[in-house]
């Protein structure tokens, strides 16, 4: 059998359509992540930047480092929903406390159990060698 280059042409061009098909077709097959709500979770980002706990706290590791990472409190099985509530509502002696309305709070733990599901944020996973460089536990 001899290929023209014609149908190899052809062939090709077929491939190419095909798989760029593909590629703009996949955003719209991508289904909601059912761990968080995505409205709630934004309103939430704002009450999160309203009160500023990016200055004291990290997400992903950037942030403010007189209080602890936040990304994955959430999933902490010590930690969870039920501290977030608390200590926002009374502090400590190096938080302050809170006063969040109750849809504000809601939100704020809406947005945090979305940066959960985005991924691990734990630096502690790393130690810090002689030479300044990070690797693994
Ligand atoms: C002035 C700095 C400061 C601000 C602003 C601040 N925090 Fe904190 N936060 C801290 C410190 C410091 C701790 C650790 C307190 C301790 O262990 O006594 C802490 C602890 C926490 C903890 C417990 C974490 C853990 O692992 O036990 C949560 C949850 C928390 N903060 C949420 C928030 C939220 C939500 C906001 C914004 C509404 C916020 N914080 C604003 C300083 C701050």
């Amino acid at each position: 059998m001899n290929f023209k280059p014609r149908y190899i042409f052809i062939i090709l061009s077929l491939f190419f359509l095909i798989y760029s098909f593909s590629i703009y077709i996949k955003p719209l097959t991508i289904t909601e992540d059912s761990r968080f709500n995505k409205e709630i979770a934004s309103e939430g980002r704002l009450v999160w930047q309203s009160y500023n706990c990016q200055s004291c706290h990290q997400l992903y590791s950037l942030g403010g480092y007189l209080g602890p990472d936040l990304t994955n409190i959430i999933s902490n099985p010590n930690k969870g929903e039920k501290i977030v509530r608390a200590m926002v509502k009374s502090g400590t002696k190096q938080m302050p406390a809170f006063m969040l309305s109750d849809s504000e709070m809601n939100s704020l733990i809406e947005f945090l159990k979305s940066t959960d599901a985005s991924g691990k944020a734990d630096h502690r996973e790393f130690n810090v060698n002689e030479f300044c460089m990070i690797e693994k536990k």
